[in-house]
């Protein structure tokens, strides 16, 4: 399986998918930031990347439709990607795009999650792989990861402690699709050929 993924910034999702795949590979890497320090691990790990600046979303809509157009990508994932794509983009692509979102979806959506959470004294945070639709952050979900909040936790450490485990979730779930074991059909998602309402969450993780 042919994989892209977009980054704005770090790249330690690009990493950890890179370093765990088993059933794809990474095709290219697509950039919002020339400066971004993930750029710098796609060329560590040989893989073609291209830099749109996204200052006119048509225009950088359009760039990347014609380089994706070129790829054929199987999978889009968008890891640590902070720009929204258009409705208009996201239907060239349905079923898809996937992305990582840093909150246990549906709570959360946009950003800030790691404060807001704390903010409203929840006892759990997480993250969410979730297919991406038009509306931010919204798209079904397919699997997420927990962890438990404490007395003496910032933004900061939620952030650090959710990142390893995102990192799990992200390279378990593409790896899975990858394999065929996740899967959508018919309006429903599947895992292991059963259908899937709730997303999947795995004991490991
Ligand atoms: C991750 O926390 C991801 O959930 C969020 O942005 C961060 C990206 O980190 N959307 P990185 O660029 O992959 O290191």
């Amino acid at each position: 399986m042919r994989v892209v993924v977009f980054i704005s910034g770090r790249g330690s999702n690009l990493q950890a998918l890179r370093e765990r795949q088993e059933n794809y590979t990474i095709s290219h890497v697509i950039c919002n930031h020339a400066q971004a320090a993930g750029l710098q691990i796609a060329r560590d790990f040989d893989i073609p990347s291209t830099v749109i600046p996204w200052r006119d979303t048509d225009q950088a809509e359009a760039q990347a439709l014609a380089l994706l157009r070129e790829i054929n990508p199987d999978l889009i994932v968008l890891a640590g990607f902070m720009r929204v794509l258009s409705a208009g983009f996201v239907a060239n692509f349905q079923f898809k795009i996937i992305n990582i979102h840093p909150s246990l979806l549906p709570l959360y959506p946009g950003l800030n999650t790691h404060q807001r959470a704390l903010n409203d004294r929840q006892s759990k945070h997480g993250a969410t792989v979730h297919y991406v639709d038009q509306h931010l952050d919204q798209g079904h979900s397919i699997s997420q990861c927990h962890i438990n909040i404490t007395a003496k936790d910032t933004a900061e450490t939620l952030a650090a402690r959710l990142l390893s485990k995102e990192h799990k979730l992200l390279t378990t779930t593409v790896n899975k699709i990858a394999s065929g074991e996740i899967y959508w059909q018919d309006n429903q998602l599947f895992y292991n050929n059963q259908v899937i309402t709730q997303p999947i969450v795995w004991s490991n993780i």
